[in-house]
């Protein structure tokens, strides 16, 4: 056995001893395709050194990039969408990446496939994902979309090398691929924040959607819908599945400076009953986290501790579209001192979806699932007829 097959081979040991890899058919799949020949000769990876929350490039030389490609990570293979921010080839931003093998597996695995399934995968990336499809599916049941001209053509190469030949499109996968619809499955490798309708639409009755599901505040889901007869889908939340946005989705950039600006004029002073502190500290897998990000849309989230060890903290919510609100966190206090600023009441939307938790039963996240049907997606607990309750009316940001 060479090198790279015996740490191909090592990597799906590693992941069939965890229990993630536990189907045999894609375990042959993963053993025989390549992850390495995916990579670009450049990756990029934290910059340890600089300790500065930027990407550096690793090149095919370092001895990370072959580590990489075979331990269980994502490796960033673009940054600040094809132009990195700085001379030196450093990003800011992944803005693609092969995903992490562990996730890829479980994803796969949701999606239930069979030989001769039908299947369009969102966001071709590098193609490794996709090349896995075609092993298990058939390459002429495979239909994978890119919105980057230069990351697609570059997929292509990388498939034709190895002789995989799925059908390809450069486009928006938030608009599916109609002309090769209906498909039996949809996979997306790209968080969408509202799952697109023609997904569904796409999809044939019993067919299947895996996608990660971001409501942008602390937690991103792994859901899987199922399509019933009358174009509506049901599914319930798996897992964690940290993925990049849609592009067209992406949260609106930039820094709490760049959203909140305490000086404003109308900013407004008020007591809030929120005790922030159980939404700062929610376990993304404990169902608070989900429920707040999905009943308040656009949410955003950043707190500065007291340093003199009063336990006081200053937490801030914003959408980014130009409403906020500050809590003086205090311990042990009912109410608290707070200001807020814009069109939305975001300290009445977040007790809004606490209390929606809280009647609920605080459920986990493993008891929540979404309908997506052509009017929008509704949240539920159990099952589809236990709806959370909705933003109230007027409320959200589109
Ligand atoms: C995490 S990567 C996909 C991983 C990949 N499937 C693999 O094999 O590991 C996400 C990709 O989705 C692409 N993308 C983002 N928005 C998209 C959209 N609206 N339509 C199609 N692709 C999109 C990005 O350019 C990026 O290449």
């Amino acid at each position: 056995m060479d090198e790279l097959t015996e740490r191909r081979s090592a990597l799906v040991d590693r992941l069939t001893s965890r229990g993630t890899l536990t189907d045999p058919a894609w375990r042959a799949a993963m053993l025989k395709v390549p992850r390495h020949a995916f990579l670009p000769e450049t990756v990029w990876g934290e910059d340890t050194a600089a300790a500065d929350g930027r990407l550096t490039t690793v090149v095919r030389s370092h001895p990370d990039w072959i580590r990489w490609a075979y331990d269980d990570v994502s490796v960033i293979t673009q940054v600040d969408d094809g132009t990195p921010a700085f001379p030196d080839g450093r990003g800011d931003r992944a803005t693609s990446s092969v995903s992490q093998p562990s996730l890829v597996a479980e994803m796969l695995q949701a999606l239930d496939v069979e030989d001769g399934t039908s299947v369009l995968e969102i966001g071709t990336a590098t193609g490794y994902n996709c090349a896995l499809l075609c092993e298990r599916s058939g390459s002429e049941n495979v239909t994978s979309v890119e919105l980057d001209p230069v990351l697609a053509k570059q997929a292509a190469a990388n498939l034709r090398l190895i002789g995989y030949k799925p059908h390809l499109v450069v486009g928006d996968g938030a608009l599916g691929v109609p002309e090769r619809a209906p498909f039996d499955r949809i996979l997306a490798t790209v968080a969408a924040r509202d799952i697109p309708k023609a997904w569904i639409a796409q999809t044939r009755p019993g067919g299947v959607v895996v996608t990660p599901w971001a409501t942008g505040f602390a937690t991103t889901a792994l859901l899987r819908l199922v399509v019933g007869e009358d174009g509506t889908a049901y599914g319930r939340v798996l897992g964690d599945a940290p993925f990049m946005w849609l592009r067209g989705q992406r949260v609106v950039p930039g820094e709490l400076r760049d959203h909140v600006d305490e000086t404003a004029e109308g900013v407004e002073e008020f007591r809030a009953g929120l005790d922030s502190m159980p939404v700062c500290d929610a376990d993304p897998a404990g169902g608070l986290a989900l429920t707040v990000g999905a009943l308040v849309p656009g949410l955003s989230l950043t707190r500065f501790h007291a340093t003199d060890g009063s336990g006081e903290a200053s937490v801030y919510f914003y959408d980014r579209r130009g409403s906020w609100v500050l809590i003086e966190y205090t311990p042990g206090a009912d109410a608290y001192e707070a200001y807020r600023f814009g069109p939305r009441d975001l300290c009445a939307e977040i007790e809004h979806a606490v209390r929606a938790w809280w009647g609920a039963g605080r459920p986990r996240r493993d008891r929540m699932g979404l309908t997506v049907t052509t009017e929008g997606q509704r949240v539920w607990i159990d099952d589809p007829d236990h709806e959370l309750l909705p933003p109230r009316s007027g409320q959200g940001w589109s």
